[in-house]
């Protein structure tokens, strides 16, 4: 199968009150992890490249590793840009076969931000290519800009419909409590997304696809592993499983996961080095730590998103 837009993907989730698992990619074993539980499971399945993942493996690389995996498997891929800066990077995304791309001026004020948003917009639809923008800022990190949690804040749903109409973007992120990272909440605050104001957005742009970024679950299955082999990971808490297929219930058809699959990986290597302090073939530790990462993506199809047997 060719690679798609997520045009298709998204009509049918909403319609169908489940969500597609946009995964980061930054190397060749996520990305055979990812498409091979996504394949197995018969889901369709983004594969998303931040600036910093263009930056690290090289653009050219990860395309070429999409299309390895399009040739492989038989289920809709599209490759996202993931936050992308400015209308220069996505035009280099649009040029070089992504299938989507994401702009995010989301800390600009609103109307330099439905101006950044729409000149993609324009410049992406003459090409064929789908675009997701936000409205709101989440907290934690986001690529190379930090949002401190005092600045982080909610979509206002008055301004939704204005923001959509104006930039004619294909999906809209919104802020509804999730944030980046592995760190969202702090020991003792009630890790609760706002369902209500993502209930009013939808009441306000009734069929039209949300988007949440920031939306690991931080397993303490691996967080435990990381721990037990050398790792200091204090206090990582992440969104409720259960509030994320809430979301994915209702209008939410694109749900962003990077740092589960970190933790994955990093779980499955060091226990790996631990257990076998005389290996040094990386393809023994990092094979353990891509087995991993295939054990999570397909927990999130069958129990967050929903996705299964919809290829
Ligand atoms: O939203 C951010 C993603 O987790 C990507 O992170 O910029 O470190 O590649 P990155
Ligand atoms: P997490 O850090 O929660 O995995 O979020 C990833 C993300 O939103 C990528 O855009
Ligand atoms: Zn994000």
């Amino acid at each position: 199968m060719a690679l798609v837009t997520t045009t298709e993907m998204f009509k049918k989730a909403y319609d169908g009150g489940y969500a597609i698992g946009a995964f980061n990619i930054n190397n060749m074993e996520i990305v055979q992890a990812i498409t091979e539980a996504a394949a197995e499971l018969k889901s369709p399945v983004i594969l998303q490249a931040s600036q910093g993942a263009r930056k690290y493996a090289n653009s050219v690389y990860l395309r070429k590793l999409v299309e390895a995996a399009v040739e492989l498997y038989d289920i809709p891929i599209c490759l996202h840009l993931d936050h992308g800066p400015d209308f220069k990077t996505c035009k280099d995304c649009v040029d070089n076969g992504f299938t989507s791309v994401m702009i995010d001026a989301s800390s600009e004020p609103f109307e330099k931000n439905i101006e950044i948003s729409r000149e993609v917009v324009e410049y992406a639809h003459e090409h064929g290519v789908v675009v997701e923008a936000e409205l709101g800022t989440l907290a934690g990190v986001e690529d190379d800009v930090a949002v401190a949690d005092d600045k982080a804040q909610y979509t206002d749903p008055d301004q939704v419909v204005e923001f959509v109409e104006k930039t004619k973007c294909d999906s809209l992120a919104i802020a509804v409590g999730t944030s980046h990272g592995a760190y969202k909440f702090k020991p003792g605050q009630n890790p609760k997304l706002r369902l209500d104001i993502l209930d009013e957005i939808v009441r306000r742009l009734p069929g039209f696809p949300i988007v949440l970024h920031g939306s690991s679950s931080v397993p303490q299955e691996y967080v435990k592993i990381i721990n037990e082999h050398g790792g200091k990971l204090k206090d990582a808490i992440g969104i409720p499983e259960d509030q994320l297929r809430e979301a994915a219930k209702r209008a939410v058809c694109k749900i962003n996961i990077d740092s589960d699959l970190r933790l994955g990986m990093t779980a499955g290597i060091r226990e790996h080095f631990e257990a076998h302090p005389d290996h040094f073939d990386p393809r023994q530790y990092i094979g353990d730590g891509r087995q991993y990462v295939k054990d999570i993506v397909h927990h999130k199809i069958l129990k967050v998103l929903g996705s299964d047997g919809k290829a």
